[in-house]
């Protein structure tokens, strides 16, 4: 078996089974395979599509992204969560304003100092924008691989990454190279799914190290399981006589960071000094509950 026989097997694969009708397939450009990229960060294909298209009827070109304001910005991105990506990606825009003639850049150096873009997604970019050959590495790929060649241990730590990026390098073929990078991603979202995956109809099935040794359900290694601690909180709910609410801009960093959000405070009584206080005038609340509830203490969730 060589590299080149686990390109094409995938390839011939992608022919009859890939996806090919994706929005950021079409009218193909590195603006729209950049933005397609972001949003599936995290995000599923089927979630994604409907986003895709209200933000690129809003902002079709990069100049446009990167004058609107991130307010606006994150209005487009509001359901879609991770709201850094979208702060992100309107930084990235007024940078490349600013350093790179309007134009996102096409090296892999200058997309990775771009904010929100690491290296598999500037390799994406750069294999489906520009049909240059760059290896990715995101979570469906690493699944793939560590699977196919029985790699183990938990894919985010360093030692085992740096095995995975090899093996992604050492597999590109010469041609083709966007389709085998939406292949792979495919492959990976829609056959070696994390659970119950359809070895029957994998391309890959033949020399695959974890279906011979019957270890498909064990890889990729889990991290350790962490719970992220949780935040007993106190929110205020103040309604005036018109009957609106009260919303204020939250901190940048932490959960719903940079989102409205209301009122917010350690304890019961630090919520009615404020009230007493800040809101005291008596045209300000006319209603005013507190709500009791436990918030986590950042965005990440346990991992699996
Ligand atoms: N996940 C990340 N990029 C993707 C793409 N281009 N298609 C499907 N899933 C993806």
């Amino acid at each position: 078996m060589t590299d080149t026989d686990f390109a094409a097997r995938l390839l011939r694969w992608f022919d009859a089974h890939g996806r090919h009708d994706l929005p950021w397939q079409q009218a193909r450009s590195p603006y729209r395979v950049w933005l397609s990229e972001v949003m599936l960060q995290q995000t599923q294909v089927t979630t994604v599509i409907p986003y895709f298209e209200r933000f690129v009827t809003r902002f079709p070109d990069l100049a446009t992204l990167a004058a609107a304001t991130v307010d606006e910005v994150l209005s487009h991105w509001s359901g879609l969560g991770y709201y850094s990506r979208g702060r992100n990606l309107h930084r990235a825009a007024q940078r490349c304003t600013e350093h790179h003639s309007g134009e996102l850049p096409n090296t892999l150096d200058e997309l990775v100092a771009l904010p929100g873009i690491g290296r598999s997604t500037a390799a994406a970019i750069l294999a489906q924008a520009h049909h240059m050959r760059a290896a990715i590495l995101d979570g469906n790929v690493k699944r793939v691989l560590a699977r196919h060649r029985g790699v183990s241990g938990f894919p985010g730590q360093s030692t085992v990454e740096r095995q995975l990026w090899a093996i992604a390098e050492s597999r590109l073929p010469d041609a083709r190279i966007s389709d085998y990078t939406q292949a792979l991603m495919d492959l990976g979202a829609t056959v070696c799914t994390p659970k119950r995956p359809n070895c029957v109809t994998c391309p890959l099935r033949k020399d695959c190290v974890a279906l011979a040794t019957d270890c498909v359900a064990l890889l990729p290694t889990p991290k350790a399981r962490k719970v992220t601690p949780t935040r007993r909180i106190v929110m205020l709910v103040l309604v005036d006589r018109d009957g609106q609410v009260l919303f204020e801009r939250r901190p940048p960093s932490g959960i719903w960071g940079g989102l409205l959000g209301l009122p917010e405070f350690d304890t019961g009584e630090a919520a009615e000094r404020e009230l007493a206080t800040r809101w005291k005038a008596p045209q300000h609340p006319v209603v005013a509950r507190s709500i009791v509830t436990s918030l986590p203490t950042s965005n990440s969730t346990s991992s699996r």
